[in-house]
């Protein structure tokens, strides 16, 4: 049995290095290193997040904002991550206090993080926190704030000035940018070798709040000229592939391939409109309230802004590439129930809608990532992972909620990495939570969820009380999930989880907790699915150890699995059919 494990995860190793060492030879070395610095690369159905040349999957968890300010506070928190499994620690930098005055940098914090991180072996991903942060500009040093006639601010439609650099500022942008440069040459000059950041967000869920978009001077003359070319141009040639929502508004205004953006897009949201801070009901019906949400309002505001701030946002995501080379995104907060019109979340954000005008403005960024608090969890990762978009979620929920979740965005939709915010709270983070048993399932599967992803041969389920079951077809086989019930499973379960790993034709490894696995063929026919081996086990140092050997009530008389009680547990099963 530990033979068959390790033949399964070395056969899939074998195909993957040679997608990797193709990936390794286009990469940039990291500066007179041998390793490679870290970057994504395909991986055959997947692409992957590669750190010191091995894929790595991210079990990470995201700090609150200001924690990172002070060494002293963040110094009790490493251990404690540590000890929860965490392997990637989101913390914010920012322009604020590595540039208080102008042109004069203290790297005092990022370099006692990075030192904090390797004495507990944890990697970071740093959050760039500059221009914006929660769509508002709170976070540029204060010789930036105080200079509105240089760094000008965008404008609702009365001419209110907003607390939000405007994108039409070559100045805001530059200075961030040059900041931005600075900030990844010191990363390099002190990490390059040792490798503990390995991404960096730009921004953090930038665009307008409190009016559908800018409506600074500067905003609405290039409002009234034409749609660039470049963005013209990249959509008619994309045309076939674009997101259908995006393509649907632009058909919806004649399709045209050149004009104003109103000529192009539609009509903006009508003169004197106000925008509220939540569509609460009301204005809206409540049959509204569950709707609109998934409904574009005013797209070409929306589409106009997600150009100026992909523009903008590029300019400062090259200039941090030039000075070194490692993955960057960013995070978008959605829109959803009470923020369902433009600006009430903010308009031109990395938004599933204009993933497509991101692609045009911000070819260097290598992923949009969406803050996935929403229920609709499945949905979002769906709709983040067209286009071959990588799907890294970098805030969500760490509760048990978001543990069960987890599962479904490693194994259906080849998540690099999930970062529930908020980390270091006790309720999310203590040792026996949700979220700490979890990682440390999942960190001893963390070898075959890599090679798996990379095969395709791999899916993630969570059950909850609106989902009390789910179907997965993985290979030859159905499997049909549902809650356990008797037997030392949970009275009332809220929810559920699994991986299922397929690791031969007719051989599965489920690992999860809560939930029964009726096995039966995918393709209709007289044949009946019978259980031919069920063996419980643990996966250590990459080998499968064989615990007991189920049979009997344990696999419900040979009807399925049965992975019930509060714990995760994996069985190893292999299936035969019969007339
Ligand atoms: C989303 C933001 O991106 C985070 O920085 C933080 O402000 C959370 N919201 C708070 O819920």
């Amino acid at each position: 049995m530990v033979k068959h494990l390790e033949d399964s995860v070395s056969y899939l190793q074998k195909s993957i290095r040679i997608f990797i060492v193709a990936a390794i030879g286009c990469a940039a070395v990291a500066y007179g290193q041998q390793i490679p610095a870290p970057h994504l690369a395909k991986a055959g159905a997947a692409t992957q997040l590669i750190v010191a040349g091995k894929p790595y999957l991210a079990l990470g968890g995201e700090l609150h904002n200001s924690s990172s300010s002070s060494l002293d506070y963040t110094e009790p928190i490493w251990p404690r991550l540590a000890a929860d499994h965490v392997n990637t620690v989101l913390a914010s930098v920012t322009w604020e206090l590595i540039e208080p005055s102008e042109g004069n940098f203290d790297f005092t914090l990022v370099d006692g993080l990075i030192h904090q991180a390797r004495s507990n072996g944890e990697h970071i991903v740093f959050l760039w926190f500059a221009s914006w942060k929660n769509g508002v500009s709170t976070y540029p040093p204060v010789w930036v704030k105080t200079d509105d006639a240089r760094f000008p601010r965008a404008r609702d439609e009365s001419g209110h000035a907003l607390d939000i650099l405007s994108t039409f500022s070559a100045a805001s942008r530059d200075e961030d940018a040059r900041a931005f440069a600075a900030l990844m040459r010191h990363i390099r000059e002190v990490d390059a070798r040792e490798q503990t950041v390995i991404m960096i967000q730009v921004e953090n869920e930038s665009g307008v709040l409190g009016d559908t978009r800018d409506y600074s001077a500067a905003a609405n003359e290039a409002f009234s000229k034409p749609v660039p070319k470049e963005l013209m141009e990249y959509l008619v040639a994309h045309k076939s592939t674009l997101i259908p929502e995006f393509r649907k508004a632009w058909e919806d205004a004649g399709g045209k391939t050149s004009g104003t953006w109103e000529e192009v897009f539609g009509k903006g949201k009508p003169k004197g409109f106000a925008i509220p801070v939540r569509t609460l009901t009301p204005p809206l019906t409540q049959e509204e309230h569950e709707t609109e949400w998934r409904s574009l309002h005013w797209p070409v505001d929306e589409i106009f802004m997600a150009w100026n701030y992909a523009r903008y946002i590029n300019a400062v995501v090259e200039a941090g590439k030039a000075e070194y080379n490692i993955p960057m995104y960013v995070n978008a907060w959605l829109q959803q129930r009470d923020h369902a019109w433009p600006g009430t979340y903010p308009s031109g954000g990395a938004l599933p809608q204009v993933m497509d005008v991101y692609h045009a403005g911000a070819p260097a960024l290598d992923m949009l990532s969406p803050d996935l608090y929403v229920p609709e969890f499945d949905e979002l990762c769906a709709r983040y992972t067209r286009e071959g978009n990588p799907l890294f979620i970098p805030e969500s929920a760490g509760d048990a909620r978001g543990a069960a979740n987890l599962f479904t965005a490693f194994g259906s939709y080849n998540a690099i990495g999930f970062s529930p915010f908020g980390v270091e709270d006790a309720g999310t983070s203590k040792v026996d939570g949700p979220l700490a048993q979890a990682y440390e399932f999942l960190s001893q599967l963390t070898p075959l969820i890599l090679a798996h992803q990379a095969s395709g041969t791999i899916a993630g389920v969570t059950l909850d009380r609106q989902h009390p079951t789910r179907k997965v077809v993985l290979g030859k086989y159905t499997m049909e999930m549902s809650f356990a019930r008797g037997w030392g499973a949970p009275e009332n379960p809220e929810y559920a989880a699994a991986l299922i790993v397929q690791t031969g034709d007719d051989e599965y490894l489920v690992a999860g907790k809560g939930l029964t696995i009726i096995f039966s063929a995918t393709a209709p026919g007289p044949l009946t699915t019978g259980l031919a081996t069920v063996e419980e086990g643990v996966i250590s140092n990459g080998n499968w150890i064989s615990g007991r050997r189920l049979n009997g009530d344990e696999i419900m008389s040979g009807a399925g699995l049965r992975l019930a009680g509060d714990a995760y547990s994996m069985q190893k099963v292999k299936l035969y059919q019969y007339r």
